[in-house]
């Protein structure tokens, strides 16, 4: 099938397919409104595709995720999340030179702006990090002016993707030490990018544990078009800042059913465990359509049989505890929970499983991370996919500002009233 036809009103219309390279379809159908009035709605946009990507491969139904090409269980497996983000932004593995080159980039944005520090100090204590993290995201604008224009040129692209990854690990340990109240300490260039990040955490930092959190940051290092990725593409369309983009981002990743959920699933960990540890209320709350309860953690607008990513947590969840030599009950009521959901109907019949917040959270708290830091570790390890889109979006030429249409389903015109006589 060459073309989309469609009949409306007796008339055959046809409209372009596109097929991508992994054999996926679509239909093209810009100018349908213009051929017959109609326009199409999809709510929540189930079934419709903003963009042409290289950068990202998933399927759903059989669980496979895929950076440029290369499947995720080997990036986590052999590759770094350093020479992952070189991957997403530029296409093509790094040699080791230019990996060195890229890595000694990264690492030589070293500092923050003094005002960073202090807008970060400023925050009330009682701020959310996501917020101060999407707060000093757009700040940064005002450090780098040359770099807010939408259009930059190849270098000022390097470099913003160098800058973005070597500062957002720097703002990050400064949200987490400043709202603990401690002194923040010094990015060391010469450590690896999870050795120097845990030790501006202030955690400690062998090999083995720097490992396991380089695998958590290269598995969420892009997901395609989801919420936040979009947010950026929908906002970075009308032109608006690196900055204004990646900060908007951060703020939709919040939303606890996107990133927030690993946050919300700890919360609802240690709520079972304070409750004797029985997740038969749990399950039955999240089975009740009169209760907005969920079960965080499970379910996912793509994966309908597993998330790869969700596989590869769990057994890195056991290995990270046993090195630390963490016994955390939580990890046993997370397994027990796992259980007995894939076991019933409920869950089994809506394709309900683990995603990959389930188990992240478990392996945060036991490097030391606070709750509400999980989902600016998220944001950490989002990065380097949010900006390999951007630059994606900023280099199509078909880009337009993204600007839905709707249904309007409000009043028809009415004669305004004196408010005497309402
Ligand atoms: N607990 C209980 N029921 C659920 C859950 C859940 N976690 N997830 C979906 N359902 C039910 C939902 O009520 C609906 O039931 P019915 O058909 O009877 O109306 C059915 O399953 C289909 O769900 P949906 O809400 O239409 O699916 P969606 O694709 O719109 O939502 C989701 C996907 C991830 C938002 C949703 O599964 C959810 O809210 N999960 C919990 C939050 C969570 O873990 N989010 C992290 C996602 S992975 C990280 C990321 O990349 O964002």
């Amino acid at each position: 099938m060459s073309k989309f036809k469609i009949e409306v009103d007796g008339k055959t219309l046809e409209y372009p397919i596109l097929v991508g390279s992994e054999n996926e379809k679509a239909v093209d159908i810009a100018k349908l409104r213009a051929d017959t009035g109609f326009i199409t709605i999809d709510h929540g946009f189930l079934n419709t595709g903003s963009c042409a990507s290289a950068i990202t491969f998933l399927d759903g139904e059989l669980g496979i995720l895929r950076y440029r090409g290369y499947p995720i269980e080997q990036l986590a497996e052999k590759s770094s999340f350093v020479e992952v983000a070189y991957l997403l932004n530029w296409g093509k593995l790094p040699t080791s030179a230019e990996l060195s080159a890229f890595e000694k980039k990264v690492a030589s944005f070293s500092t923050l702006p003094e005002y960073i520090t202090k807008m970060i100090q400023l925050m009330p204590k009682t701020t959310h990090p996501m917020a101060i993290a999407s707060a000093i995201t757009v700040a940064l604008s005002g450090h780098y002016p040359e770099l807010n224009n939408p259009n930059p040129t190849p270098a000022q692209k390097d470099e913003i993707f160098a800058l973005m990854l070597g500062q957002f690990k720097i703002i990050t340990a400064a949200i987490h030490r400043t709202l603990r109240g401690e002194a923040l300490v010094a990015s060391n260039p010469t450590l690896s990018y999870c050795e120097d990040f845990m030790s501006m955490m202030g955690m400690k930092a062998s090999k083995d544990v720097a490992k396991a959190l380089d695998v958590l940051l290269i598995l969420h290092a892009d997901h395609e078009q989801n919420c936040s990725t979009s947010t950026v593409r929908v906002v970075g369309s009308s032109n608006a800042s690196i900055f204004a983009s990646i900060s908007a981002g951060i703020d939709a990743l919040w939303g606890p059913l996107h990133g927030g959920a690993n946050q919300e699933v700890l919360e609802m960990l240690e709520e079972i465990q304070k409750a004797g540890g029985d997740a038969h209320k749990a399950l039955e709350r999240a089975k009740d359509k009169n209760d907005t309860f969920k079960l965080m953690g499970f379910g996912h607008r793509v994966y309908k049989n597993f998330d790869p990513r969700a596989k590869i947590i769990k057994k890195a969840c056991d290995t990270v505890l046993a090195q630390l030599g963490v016994k955390d009950q939580l990890l046993d009521i997370a397994k027990g929970l796992e259980e007995k959901a894939l076991a019933d109907d409920y869950f089994k019949s809506r394709n309900l499983y683990p995603n990959v917040d389930f188990y992240s959270g478990i392996i945060y708290r036991a490097l030391g991370i606070p709750t509400n830091m999980f989902t600016v570790m998220f944001a950490l390890g989002r990065m380097p996919g949010w900006l390999a889109q951007w630059k994606e979006l900023r280099e199509t030429k078909e880009t337009k500002i993204a600007r839905p249409r709707q249904v309007y389903n409000g009043e028809t015109v009415r004669e305004y009233v004196d408010a005497s006589k309402r």
